[in-house]
């Protein structure tokens, strides 16, 4: 199958990425239901929630398009959609998205482009419960002044989860303007309150950025388990350029890796299995994803790896994992 998608990928990477990505979303999209996951060798529960797979796929593939079915078909534990924001918008103009296929990385400054909460959600009440947890991770709109920005997190949250296993708030992504500055503790607290409000019961967890020195790392943590968070995911994309890109955005797949598993090391350290951590951030194998489980995740997500390694990437990383562990140590 991956020798199959080697031809694909080389006819899909022939086309401008948004269009290869409409065609994967158009494919994805044949199936309005997904059996029963039966629990792998990897299971797990965390979050009150059951994993069949500790892989799952990032957010930002799906924007709120819903395509968990043909998703979960794929074999991915979990799916996490959006990021979406209350209201519909547009993001920012094309070209917004960029391959660096040497690097196996991309580039990224899409600005939240999605159909917006109330959209979103009717999709999900029309597709009914899914067989495996679905995310659904919230932003604010690009107009909204950081003064509200707690009432479009908070409005998100509210219209979504129902239809959601858990929340995803996102203070991380580089493509909205001020987004990030959100990650302090003060704005930070208020935002995880009134998502934690707003959700129900559900979990609440926080997505943090690459970017963020030891300090910022520990006062969002500690600010986000004071208001409630229940987890969280490190990491977003980064502003940070190992390799050679003059495209603004935020950088993800390989070069990543490095970076990301650093500062989720250092977040796992500050955390002290006070709260669940999903790993992401440059995982492309089994290898990648045992060294965020070995650092202290108890889930793990991709997003670059799939558009590089094909729709098998969910089944392949999850087998090498296993075999990982089945191996004698070295
Ligand atoms: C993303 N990512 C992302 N994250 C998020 O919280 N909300 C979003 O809307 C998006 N959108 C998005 C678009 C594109 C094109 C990419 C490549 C990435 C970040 C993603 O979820 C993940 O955190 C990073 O990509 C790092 O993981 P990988 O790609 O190195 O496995």
């Amino acid at each position: 199958m991956s020798d199959l998608y080697d031809a694909l990928r080389a006819l899909l990477f022939r086309l401008p990425p948004e269009a290869s990505h409409a065609l994967a979303m158009a494919w994805l999209g044949r199936h309005r239901t997904a059996p029963a996951a039966a629990p792998g060798p990897l299971a797990r529960r965390v979050f009150g929630l059951e994993f069949s797979s500790p892989l799952g796929l990032a957010a930002g593939f799906d924007k709120g398009e819903c395509r968990w079915p043909g998703l979960a078909r794929l074999g991915f534990g979990f799916v996490e959609l959006g990021t979406v924001t209350p209201r519909p918008q547009p993001g920012n103009p094309r070209p917004r998205l960029f391959r660096l296929p040497e690097h196996r990385a991309l580039v990224n400054r899409m600005g939240f482009n999605n159909a917006g909460a109330e959209v979103v959600a009717e999709r999900l009440a029309r597709l009914g419960p899914a067989p495996i947890p679905l995310g659904v991770n919230v932003g604010k709109n690009r107009d909204t002044p950081a003064s509200k920005a707690a009432e479009d997190f908070a409005s998100a949250a509210r219209t979504l989860a129902p239809y959601a296993s858990y929340l995803a708030v996102n203070v991380s992504s580089p493509n909205t303007p001020g987004l990030r500055d959100l990650a302090a503790a003060e704005p930070l607290a208020e935002i995880v309150r009134g998502v934690v409000e707003a959700a129900a019961a559900k979990p609440v967890l926080v997505k943090l950025s690459p970017d963020m020195d030891d300090a910022a790392l520990e006062a969002a943590a500690e600010a986000s388990l004071a208001a409630g968070a229940a987890g969280f995911i490190a990491t977003n994309t980064t502003v940070s350029r190992p390799v050679p890109s003059s495209e603004p955005g935020g950088l993800s797949g390989a070069p990543l890796g490095p970076l990301a598993l650093a500062r989720f090391t250092r977040l796992a350290h500050l955390v002290r299995g006070r709260a669940p951590l999903v790993g992401c951030g440059g995982i492309f194998s089994g290898g990648d994803a045992r060294a965020y489980l070995d650092a202290g995740a108890s889930l793990v997500q991709v997003y670059t790896a799939f558009i590089y390694r094909g729709p098998t990437v969910a089944r392949d990383v999850e087998r090498e994992l296993v075999r990982s562990y089945a191996a004698p140590a070295p």
